[in-house]
């Protein structure tokens, strides 16, 4: 496909379509990622089934809600009753997870109908990812005539970490915060679950939106950013859309409320046919997705690491509101390295303003240096990197810190990183963000996974420190471009 076509498939602008983000979705949202009861459709016996294991989560993760197990053939699964069919459940059911077979979904979605339940979030496969467009497109049908909303086709289910309902064949619930997860792969999805616990990313709710037959980005991210207040910031895996007017509408109504990032995948050439049997979407040009987002205040991730970089900082720190950022170190090298990355991402370093760097000698030897980046030399103990800390947000010049520490035989990085969660108590009341690199063994990155705890986004290189920054710096631009859009008359 050519780029005009791919233009105007995607977004739509020369035909002037109207986008159209319903209403009834978004507010049914709010039972199907919080439901008050989950009824499970295909709740095998078999413990290597699919169907089982989503009972199984719901009742290790500890959901407080009821739960339906759905099978005509078996009385209960694991201790609990079972119903041949979902409209033979005597209570309200909100959300129904499917896991039957591709031939069995559509009875079971006009069952669900009769039922009239809040939504539904259809685990199976073989629809049109695999060319079966037709059915998929009748289950659609079904569901909008009674307005349910459906999540899916071809998902791995839906995890929410506040209500700990783990409503997927996921192996656990994620390290619990802020950000909500939307990805268009599943298998990705369980990975990046894990890497939550080993990186300490914290998520809200993690959406399985595969085949996106029915409920589409768009509709998830209004309701994340109007009507969730578990969320503070949204991460997307995105391989494609066919609906990209609602989803940059919707992205301009996100804009300045809460931070979106993607991750666009299926750019290249192979990448665009493994999309489409992937989830049956429409990959498009890069240019134009870019020019899309850029146009939407979407920030942009590179990679997966960048994906959760730049969203751990959103989730904990806020905006930086100019240039202006410092960067202080006890390791030449690794300023160096802060420099460089700097100037690629978009942040390039400014002199330290004279003032402050005179009473940044306070906190380093004679053979420091206080130009930025200041550099407290290897002899830097906590109580000077908490002074230069403390000293640099609170200066009307300065926007943003970025803290290195190199690990060195006379310094504890436990009492480092203790040092630095209290300068940042500091910091936040000036409404200035510090991110942290700790570059070390094992001892270092326990205090960095301490560190982040407290809310400070700790890497282990200098570049992904400063990508995260310039996203905070990226995230205060798009607030200032949204008031001003507010402004216009
Ligand atoms: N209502 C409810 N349950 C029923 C019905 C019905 N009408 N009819 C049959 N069942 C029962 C079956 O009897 C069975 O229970 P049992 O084992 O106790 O007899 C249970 O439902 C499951 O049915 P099976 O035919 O055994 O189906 P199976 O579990 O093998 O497969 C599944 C179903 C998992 C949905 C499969 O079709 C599928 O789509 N798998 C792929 C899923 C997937 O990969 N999704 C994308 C994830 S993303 C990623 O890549 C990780």
């Amino acid at each position: 496909m050519n780029h005009f076509m791919c233009y105007l498939k995607l977004f739509g602008v020369l035909l002037l379509r109207i986008p159209e983000i319903r209403d009834y979705v978004v507010n049914k949202l709010n039972y199907i990622l919080n439901p008050r009861s989950i009824a499970v459709v295909g709740a095998s016996r078999s413990p290597s089934k699919i169907g089982h294991q989503v009972v199984r989560n719901l009742l290790d993760s500890g959901y407080k809600g009821k739960i339906f197990p759905v099978n005509p053939k078996a009385d209960e699964i694991l201790g609990l009753k079972c119903y041949p069919t979902v409209s033979a459940i005597p209570d309200d059911v909100d959300l129904v997870i499917i896991a039957v077979p591709a031939p069995l979904v559509k009875n079971a979605v006009i069952d669900c109908a009769n039922k009239k339940v809040n939504g539904m979030a259809i685990i199976t496969a073989g629809f049109s990812e695999v060319g079966n467009k037709e059915e998929e497109d009748e289950i659609v049908k079904i569901a909008r005539e009674h307005e349910i909303p459906i999540i899916g086709p071809n998902i791995v289910g839906l995890l929410n970490s506040t209500y700990r309902m783990n409503a997927s064949f996921a192996q656990d619930l994620p390290y619990s915060g802020k950000i909500a997860l939307i990805s268009q792969s599943g298998a990705l999805i369980i990975g990046l679950i894990g890497w939550t616990w080993l990186y300490k990313v914290g998520l809200s709710k993690v959406i399985s939106i595969g085949n996106k037959a029915d409920v589409d980005f768009s509709e998830l991210i209004v309701y994340l950013t109007e009507h969730d207040p578990e969320t503070n910031t949204i991460a997307i895996y995105m391989e494609g859309t066919d609906a990209g007017p609602e989803l940059v509408e919707a992205c301009k109504r996100a804009a300045g409320k809460k931070p979106i990032i993607i991750l666009k995948s299926g750019f290249s050439k192979r990448g665009e046919l493994a999309t489409m049997s992937h989830t049956g979407s429409l990959a498009g040009s890069a240019r134009i997705y870019k020019a899309a987002f850029m146009q939407s205040y979407v920030i942009q991730a590179e990679d997966l690491f960048d994906l959760y970089d730049k969203a751990l900082a959103l989730s904990l720190q806020p905006p930086a509101m100019s240039d202006n950022i410092l960067v202080i170190t006890n390791g030449g090298g690794a300023g160096v390295l802060a420099t460089d990355a700097a100037e690629k991402y978009g942040i390039p370093l400014s002199d330290t303003p004279p003032d402050l760097a005179e009473k940044m000698k306070n906190y380093m030897p004679p053979f420091g240096s206080t130009k930025n980046p200041i550099d407290l030399t290897g002899q830097a103990n906590e109580e000077w990197y908490y002074g230069s800390i403390v000293e640099a947000v609170k200066h009307s010049e300065v926007s943003g810190v970025i803290v290195i520490y190199c690990h060195t035989a006379i310094t504890d990085p436990a009492k480092i990183a203790t040092k630095i969660a209290e300068a940042s108590k500091i910091a936040r009341e000036y409404k200035k963000p510090i991110v942290a690199c700790f570059i070390g063994g094992k001892e270092v990155e326990d205090a960095a996974d301490w560190l982040k705890e407290q809310g400070v986004p700790t890497y282990p290189v200098p570049s992904r420190t400063v990508r995260a920054m310039a996203a905070l710096r990226e995230y205060g631009k798009i607030i200032e471009r949204a008031n001003l859009r507010k402004k216009k008359p």
